[in-house]
């Protein structure tokens, strides 16, 4: 593999060249005010940015936000990121209205040496997630026209073959930024060689999201502890009955013989907090997993599992957790998360939190980000990466 690094391309000197950086600042807003609720993903690529402007570099910064139609719309507006990012690099930030128009233009044409600019979102551009090669290529020519180099900082849209990621590349001398060498980094070290006993925790709502990845690791892991609303499917699959319990009747058969292939490494949860709705003040209780009351909904783990799968975590040496144990973001159902979050903190493990929930539940929860190996920065693209799948923004670079 050979990829182009951020060192190589300050080794050349950037002073007075235009970069383009493609970030991913797809970070949550809040609903009512619209304020980023964890701008993880903002402080995550400075890095990157502070070391370009530092060498004199005029930064393009584009990214997408949620995900709009290909046409703007307002509730996915990137401004409220670019006066973040101007408070986290302690300078002034210059927004452009539209991403490859007349506003883009002209902010990128203003850039004086050492300065930034953010382009509105990329995904307001039809262009940028289409599936025709020829629209997606028209759309990558306008983008690359403001670069004289392109780095490729987004690590968390690695695994989307779209136009800023996959084809600017292709139009311009392009180098890996230091998020993504690190996130690679990180992540190659769990699929190479791990330290044992490697144990994995998989939580998060669907099973049919996380069917690739478990099927790959289940030959590499000593240890699969599933949690969250995905476990209900695993045990219904068990012959237990989940009363009104997040469902995927459709995988149930999977999950059966996923459980009957591995050899005893998933653990399952031993008894889960039923509720008597989905809602943050519902009357609940802690049930054993093979009695879930018919009328019931299991929001969390029990204490016995957070126990149990402790136990299991105690003693690893290599850890990776993707998606919460439960409702985390009601505090009545957070204790799971809560509980296997702060056992992964405290063992001397190498750690890894992949990426979105996961990553948004230890900050939410208020845990040491520092107590962890690692954060990614990608779900779905940390997901991929272990499934062993071809990344396009990666393969990208090594071209
Ligand atoms: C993410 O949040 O998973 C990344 O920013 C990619 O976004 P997407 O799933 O909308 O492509
Ligand atoms: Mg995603």
């Amino acid at each position: 593999m050979s990829i182009r690094t951020l060192d190589d391309l300050l080794a050349e000197g950037v002073s007075g060249r235009r970069v383009l950086v493609r970030a991913d600042l797809n970070v949550p807003l809040d609903k009512q005010s619209g304020d980023i609720t964890d701008d993880g993903r903002i402080r995550a690529v400075l890095p990157t940015l502070s070391a370009l402007t530092g060498a004199g570099a005029k930064v393009v910064v584009c990214s997408h936000l949620g995900r709009p139609k290909g046409a703007p719309d307002p509730q996915f507006s990137l401004r409220p990121v670019a006066g973040r990012l101007g408070e986290l690099l302690g300078a002034p930030v210059r927004f452009a209205t539209d991403t490859v128009g007349e506003s883009a233009r002209s902010t990128v044409d203003a850039l004086a040496d050492g300065e930034v600019a953010l382009l509105e979102n990329l995904r307001f551009n039809s262009g940028e997630t289409s599936k025709d090669e020829a629209e997606r290529s028209a759309f990558a020519d306008q983008l690359a026209a403001f670069g004289d180099a392109y780095v490729d900082d987004a690590f968390g849209a690695v695994h989307r073959k779209h136009a800023s990621v996959h084809d600017v590349p292709a139009r311009l001398p392009h180098v890996a930024g230091r998020l993504v060498l690190r996130e690679v980094e990180v992540l190659s070290r769990l699929t190479g060689e791990p330290e044992r006993p490697y144990v994995v925790v998989l939580g998060g709502s669907k099973v049919s999201d996380k069917l690739a990845v478990i099927e790959a690791l289940l030959p590499t892991v000593d240890r699969l502890l599933i949690g969250g609303g995905m476990c209900f499917t695993f045990l219904k699959a068990q012959g237990h009955e989940v009363g009104s319990s997040l469902l995927e009747e459709e995988m149930v058969e999977t999950c059966r013989n996923l459980l009957e292939r591995s050899e005893g490494k998933i653990m399952l949860p031993v008894d889960v907090v039923a509720a008597d709705a989905f809602a943050p003040d519902a009357a609940h209780d802690t049930v054993p997993a093979d009695g879930i009351p018919s009328k019931r909904v299991g929001l969390d783990i029990g204490p016995e599992t957070v126990a149990g799968f402790a136990a299991a975590l105690k003693g690893a040496r290599t850890i990776f957790w993707n998606g919460p144990m439960g409702v985390f973001e009601m505090p009545a159902f957070a204790h799971g998360t809560r509980g296997i979050a702060e056992t992964i903190a405290k063992t001397d493990a190498f750690t890894v939190v992949g990426g979105g929930d996961s990553a948004a539940a230890v900050r939410a929860l208020g845990l040491d980000e520092s107590s962890f190996g690692h954060i990614s920065t990608g779900g779905g693209a940390s997901l991929e990466y272990l499934e062993g799948k071809t990344l396009p923004g990666i393969a990208a670079l090594e071209n």
